[in-house]
């Protein structure tokens, strides 16, 4: 028990905690009075605490009719709600959609004394959600703009021109950045289905509930405020739907999606009819389906019916004889955006290329060719080490201690420290720094080693032992 003293602390604390925490809270009273309505609630609904406190919810907020505030309903029915998508009018007619829980209060005696609800905002997801939907209508990816000549990517680019022929199941299994997407499109835009849409859904993007309604529709009424609205498998009727990330589905979900893709069938939520559909369905992973399986991350059986035809996209640090012809492409493409002539790459910048394992393959890539091509001015032809960006010089310093790096033929040999520029971290600003300045002592004594060292005051076998770490050849 706690005592007076500690109960008004407690009320104090209580209070705090409800204003920060970062769900919407809402209690009404057995009157349906609001008494208590946090910032976050405020935020979400688009109201003031002092519009909606002491005030009964129903004059507020225009449901359908009254009955179906999941609030309402906790308060005269004892029903709880877990879960539930609410789409309402707040006071000033702005749409609110949110995810509720819902519970009644009881006293002592088991009245119903009050209800609470719990929610969170997914009015911007939402948003978010319709603005995706216009963007993705358009394709625009051909097998041509898969660049890269190894033999790795050819083979699946070989497997995925087969796959254009018919409407099998695609399953595209590679790391982040690799391509799946391009892959994805150029399967669709080489198909006989070309003309009709190529729909995209990313499966983690979205929560479970909200995805089952974008994937499948819905019915008006389904739940409250619900619109009759096809779902992605209808939009992409006659087309593609590319679904990616499948494992990130929930385990229903996956069966309800298996029942739709071998029925050739769906049915909105909350609807009995059910529709035909004719879609090819194309899934993506970046993880191996197998272990995914054995993880019970994706249903076996929906493995089975989606790996039809499976892609294994290579990493690009197995295919690292691509990296030229991307620096190529991307410089091209970069040069046109930026209105620079630049035409080559040092050979510095193409030994940290090589050198890299690139976890985040061509995307990562091109965004270093990207960045590094912001550096340069109107003049510049040659992209250099001092035109990468800090963060990935940073990152690949660990690797190039394993590697042996050439010299560079670069002619700034001590780089001044740049006062205007980014923050760079330390470790990277000091270990060009000292590169640059052992490099340029051990030319002016023709790389003499004993000579070098005793210019700058070290032993012969400290200098060696820095030649090292800094990847100087000594000769
Ligand atoms: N072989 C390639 N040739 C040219 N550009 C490529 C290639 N592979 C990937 N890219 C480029 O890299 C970026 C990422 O590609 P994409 O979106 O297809 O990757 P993804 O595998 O779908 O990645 P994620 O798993 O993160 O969705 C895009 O800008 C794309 O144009
Ligand atoms: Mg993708």
């Amino acid at each position: 028990m706690v005592s007076s003293k500690d109960e008004n602390l407690l009320k104090h604390m209580t209070d705090a905690l409800i204003q920060h925490i970062d769900t919407g809270v809402h209690i009404i009273d057995d009157r349906a009075q609001t008494i208590y309505y946090n910032t976050k609630m405020a935020e979400i609904e688009g109201m003031k605490p002092e519009d909606v406190l002491e005030k009964p919810i129903y004059e507020l907020f225009s449901f359908m009719e009254s009955e179906e505030s999941t609030l309402y309903e906790a308060l005269t029915k004892g029903k709880q709600t877990v879960g539930r998508r609410q789409t309402y009018k707040n006071q000033y007619g702005d749409k609110i959609a949110t995810i509720n829980d819902t519970f009644p209060v009881r006293s002592e005696q088991g009245n119903i004394v009050g209800a609470i609800e719990l929610a969170r905002d997914v009015t911007q997801l939402e948003n978010l959600i319709q603005e995706h939907m216009q963007k993705r209508a358009r394709t625009s990816f051909t097998f041509d703009h898969l660049i890269g000549e190894s033999k790795a990517l050819q083979e699946v680019i070989q497997d995925a021109k087969r796959a254009t022929r018919t409407s099998s199941s695609v399953l595209i299994v590679g790391e982040t950045g690799t391509g799946k997407e391009i892959f994805a499109q150029s399967i669709h835009t080489g198909s006989e289905r070309s003309a009709a849409p190529f729909v995209a859904q990313n499966c983690a993007a979205i929560p479970d509930q909200l995805l089952e309604s974008l994937l499948f529709g819905t019915k008006s009424g389904a739940f409250t405020g619900a619109k009759e609205q096809a779902g992605l498998f209808e939009q992409a009727n006659g087309g593609t739907l590319l679904l990616d990330e499948i494992n990130s589905l929930n385990t229903p979900l996956q069966a309800k999606l298996l029942r739709a893709i071998q029925e050739k069938r769906v049915r909105r939520v909350g609807d009995t009819k059910e529709k035909e559909v004719d879609v090819r369905i194309i899934a993506t992973m970046n993880q191996d389906p197998v272990e995914a399986v054995n993880e019970g991350r994706l249903r076996k059986d929906l493995f089975y019916r989606l790996s039809v035809v499976s892609l294994f996209v290579p990493p690009l640090r197995e295919r690292k004889e691509d990296i030229d012809e991307l620096i190529s492409f991307f410089i091209t493409k970069y040069n046109q955006l930026f209105r620079l002539g630049v035409t080559d790459v040092s050979t510095g910048v193409l030994t940290y290329l090589k050198a890299y394992d690139w976890p985040g393959n061509v995307r990562e890539l091109e965004h270093i060719i990207e960045g590094g091509l912001n550096f340069m001015d109107a003049g510049e032809k040659v992209l250099k080490v001092e035109h990468l960006p800090g963060h990935f010089k940073i990152r690949i310093l660990p690797e190039l201690e394993k590697e042996e790096i050439e010299n560079e033929n670069e002619e700034a040999i001590v780089s001044p420290v740049n006062y205007e520029e980014e923050i760079l971290p330390l470790k990277t600003v000091l270990y060009e720094q000292e590169r640059n300045y052992v490099k340029h002592a051990l030319n002016q004594y023709n790389g003499n080693v004993s000579k070098t060292a005793e210019a700058l005051g070290l032993s012969r076998q400290s200098l060696q032992y820095r030649l090292r770490k800094l990847n100087l050849n000594s000769t």
